[in-house]
């Protein structure tokens, strides 16, 4: 059986869900691939980190180029988070020669170009599907089944972290720093929160949306962002009096003399479907000219449903080199 070997470059939170996604679902990838896959080395330095997982000792390392160059790996997955040194650890992979994976949306927005032109110069797969909506297939979906269309509008809930506050804060009044603390222990946060509450990791979202829907590079700094530190329990109060809910928004669509975009938290009516997806649930509605009205909806955030995007990515690569 063909063997493929992956690297992988930090082993927190979303690290350790890809590895047990695979552990887990070994036996059936195995059957459905006809390929055997093994994470083979990681770059990680906190070794000692509890983790329900089986890793060896002598897969850690702590030399980027042990991984990024090491002439038996075929793809390596970046979970390192922010934007350097991962950029540069991914660029470094592909002209080596390998197939790059991420999950890091901030690394994706920042350097879109360089990274697709990167993966083009070298002849080497760049996939980046955890990196919106966790585990949600969207991007999959936008680049495939979907190219049919031409787009009119993007409009999601993005992150998991703050519609996970929102919810909590509205369903049982619980105070948002303790939601936060809660959101943070469940591993839906980023490493500085501030990221999610400021509205910085949608920006980073509906950034990478844009480039794929619309086929327009906007940055996530040009993005109008609003996060929801500035959203009060009164607001929520007065939001559920008159019938609905605040969620934190990023709307992206056409207008008459070219797009229009922002993210911020909105006031959304309780029949609309957006005002049903709550805790680190996500969902993306798009509209297409053929298809009208679409939305995905699932889990967002989170080690599993963020490692099941992962290993999806992973296995298209496995299949597409083993051909
Ligand atoms: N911190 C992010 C969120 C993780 O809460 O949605 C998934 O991108």
């Amino acid at each position: 059986m063909k063997k493929i070997n992956i690297g992988l470059l930090g082993m927190g939170n979303i690290g350790t869900g890809t590895y047990k996604t695979l552990e887990m679902n070994r036996k059936q990838i195995t059957e459905n691939t006809g390929l055997e896959l093994a994470i083979t080395k990681i770059l990680e330095k906190d070794v000692a980190r509890k983790r329900d997982v089986t890793v060896s000792p002598e897969q850690f390392t702590q030399e980027p180029d042990a991984v990024l160059r090491d002439p038996g790996i075929d793809i390596i997955i970046e979970l390192l988070g922010g934007i350097e040194p991962a950029t540069s650890f991914m660029l470094t992979a592909m002209e080596n020669g390998k197939h790059v994976v991420t999950a890091n949306k901030a690394a994706v927005a920042a350097n879109y170009e360089k990274l697709t032109d990167a993966a083009k110069a070298n002849h080497v797969l760049f996939r980046f599907e955890a990196s919106v909506g966790g585990g949600i297939p969207i991007l999959n979906a936008l680049t495939t089944a979907l190219l049919a269309n031409e787009y009119e509008e993007i409009l999601g809930i993005l992150n998991g972290t703050t519609n996970y506050i929102l919810t909590k804060m509205a369903e049982d009044g619980r105070p948002y720093e303790d939601v936060l603390r809660e959101a943070q222990e469940k591993g839906f946060a980023e490493a500085d929160p501030t990221a999610d509450v400021e509205g910085h990791d949608v920006a980073n979202k509906l950034s990478i949306l844009i480039s794929l829907v619309f086929g327009k590079r906007v940055p996530p700094q040009e993005i109008p962002t609003e996060g929801i530190t500035g959203v009060t329990m009164r607001d929520i109060e007065k939001a559920a009096a008159d019938g609905g809910k605040i969620k934190l928004i990023a709307t992206a669509r056409r207008t008459g003399d070219g797009l229009e975009y922002h993210v911020k938290p909105v006031f959304v009516r309780g029949d609309h479907p957006l005002a049903g997806v709550n805790n680190e649930f996500n969902a993306i509605f798009v509209k297409g000219n053929a298809v009208d009205q679409l939305m995905f909806y699932g889990k967002g955030a989170g080690a599993l449903p963020t490692g099941s995007a992962v290993m999806g990515d992973v296995i298209e690569i496995a299949r597409a080199i083993a051909k």
